[in-house]
C-alpha cells in the first residue's frame, strides 16, 4: 500500500491518534486476573496526545507493587508505540484509591457473573498470530515449529489453523483424526511434545465431508470465530494462530474477538516480500493488533561444503523489524530438512539439529522476553479475598 497522498499527490505526514483511538487500542490490554481490559475496568485515568506525537497515559493499578505491573506496563507501551505517528509514550502508573478499587471489583464481579467469556480462550493465554503478506514464505512451517519449541519448554500450546482454505497444520505435524464434540464444543486434537502438549484445531480434522463443506461455506471469519468460541482450548499458555495469507478479514475479526492478539510477521529477505509483510503489519496496526516481532525465513543457504549463500539477498527481516520498531525474533536458514520434515510430518523443531536449535532460541525469546507466560500470581486474587473478607466483616 502506498503512503497516503493528498490531491496534489504529495505524501501526507501521518497524524497522531486521538485520545479515543488510544483508549480503543488500550482495550487490547487485559488484566489477566480480573479477566477484562484495563479501559473497561476503569484503570485508564487519563489520555492526552500532544501535537508532537507524545502520548501521555495514566494508569491506576489495583496494587502498585503487583508483579503484573511490568507486564501491563509493557503491553500499554507496546500498544501505543505501535500506532501511527506516535513519537513517545509517557506512562504514569499509580495505585487505585479505595473507591476505585471498590468500583473495579464490582465491575469484575459483574463480568464474572455475566457468565461465559466472549471466547473459549482463557484470559491469561498469550495469543500470537503468525502472519505474512503472501503465501509460500513458510508461515505454517514457522507456526508449527515455534509451537513445538514452546511445548518442549514444558508449556501447553494451542495451535489454531486459521488458514481455512489452505490448511496444512495437520500434515506438518503428522496428525490425523477427527474433531470430537464435548458438550457441543470442539475438542482440539492433542500431541504430547516433551513435557508439554500441543492442542490443535484445523479444518483438516473435519473429516466428515458434509460438515466440512458446510464449514467451508461459512465466511472465513465465521469459521475462525467458531474455533475460538466453540472449542475446549483448556488451560493453554500460548495460542498460536496460523493466519491465512494476505486477507485482512481474519485479522480484523481477531482484533474484535481477541484484541490482545499479537502478531508475528514472517518475511523472506527480498524487498518485495518485505513490502507485502509490511502491508500485513500495517493492517494489523489499523485493526489495533500489536506487532510483537518479525521472523525472517529462508535467510541463507549453507551447502554441504560449508559455504553460505544469501540466495535472496539479506537484511530484509531486520529492515522490516527496524521500520516497525519491533525486534527481529529470529532468522531461519534455508534448509532441505524443512520440506523433508514437513512431508514426513516430523517438524524440524522436534529433532536435535541446527534448525531445532534455531527454533528453541526463538521460543526462548518469545517465552522470556517478547511475550512471557502470564503469571496469575494472585495479587488481585489476594485483593479480592481482602475485599470479600472486609465485606463479610462489615455485614457481620
Ligand atoms: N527455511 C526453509 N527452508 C527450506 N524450505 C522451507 C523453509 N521454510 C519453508 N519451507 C518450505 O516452503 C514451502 C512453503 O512453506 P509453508 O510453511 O507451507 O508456507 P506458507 O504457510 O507461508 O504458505 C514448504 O514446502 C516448506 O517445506
Ligand atoms: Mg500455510
Amino acid at each position: 500500500m502506498a503512503a497516503p497522498t493528498n490531491d496534489a499527490g504529495e505524501t501526507r505526514a501521518p497524524v497522531p491518534p486521538t485520545p479515543d483511538e488510544v483508549r480503543q487500542a488500550l482495550r487490547a490490554v487485559i488484566d489477566p486476573e480480573l479477566g477484562d481490559n484495563i479501559v473497561d475496568l476503569g484503570m485508564v485515568r487519563s489520555v492526552a496526545v500532544a501535537d508532537d506525537g507524545t502520548v501521555a497515559v495514566a494508569v491506576a493499578l489495583t496494587i502498585a507493587g503487583c508483579p503484573l505491573r511490568s507486564q501491563i506496563e509493557r503491553d500499554v507501551r507496546g500498544r501505543i508505540a505501535g500506532m501511527d505517528a506516535v513519537a513517545a509514550v509517557d506512562l504514569t502508573i499509580a495505585e487505585m484509591d479505595a473507591t476505585e478499587k471498590a468500583a473495579v471489583m464490582s465491575r469484575a464481579r459483574w463480568k464474572a457473573r455475566e457468565g461465559a467469556p466472549d471466547t473459549a480462550v482463557p484470559a491469561d493465554t498469550r495469543v500470537l498470530a503468525v502472519a505474512s503478506g503472501k503465501g509460500g514464505v513458510g508461515k505454517s512451517s514457522v507456526t508449527v515449529n515455534l509451537a513445538v519449541a514452546l511445548a518442549r519448554r514444558g508449556l501447553s500450546v494451542g495451535v489454531l489453523d486459521a488458514d481455512v482454505w489452505g490448511f496444512s497444520v495437520p500434515r506438518l505435524l503428522g496428525m490425523e483424526g477427527e474433531i470430537e464434540a464435548r458438550g457441543g464444543k470442539m475438542v482440539p486434537l492433542e500431541l504430547p511434545v516433551g513435557d508439554g502438549v500441543l492442542r490443535v484445531l484445523s479444518m483438516g480434522f473435519l473429516a466428515d465431508e458434509d460438515r466440512a463443506i458446510m464449514w467451508r461455506g461459512l465466511v472465513l471469519n465465521r469459521a475462525v470465530q467458531q474455533f475460538l468460541q466453540d472449542a475446549h482450548w483448556g488451560d493453554v499458555q500460548y495460542l498460536l494462530i496460523d493466519l491465512p495469507p494476505g486477507t485482512g478479514d481474519v485479522q480484523m475479526g481477531l482484533a474484535r474477538m481477541l484484541p490482545r492478539t499479537e502478531m508475528l510477521v514472517v518475511t523472506t529477505p527480498p524487498v518485495a516480500a518485505q513490502q507485502v509483510a509490511s502491508r500485513a503489519a500495517d493492517m494489523a496496526r489499523r485493526g489495533y493488533l500489536r506487532v510483537a516481532g518479525v521472523i525472517e525465513n529462508m535467510s541463507d543457504f549453507t551447502c554441504e561444503h560449508g559455504t553460505t549463500y544469501a540466495l535472496f539477498g539479506s537484511g530484509g527481516g531486520q529492515r522490516l523489524a527496524t521500520s516497525l520498531g519491533v525486534p527481529l525474533v529470529g532468522t531461519i536458514p534455508m534448509h532441505p530438512d524443512f520440506s523433508a520434515g514437513g512431508d514426513a510430518g516430523e517438524p524440524v523443531a522436534l529433532g536435535g539439529g541446527e534448525l531445532a536449535a534455531v527454533f528453541a532460541e526463538m521460543a526462548r525469546r518469545v517465552a522470556e522476553e517478547l511475550a512471557p507466560v502470564i503469571e496469575t500470581s494472585g495479587c488481585t486474587a489476594r485483593l479480592l479475598d481482602q475485599v470479600e473478607r472486609a465485606v463479610a466483616a462489615a455485614e457481620g
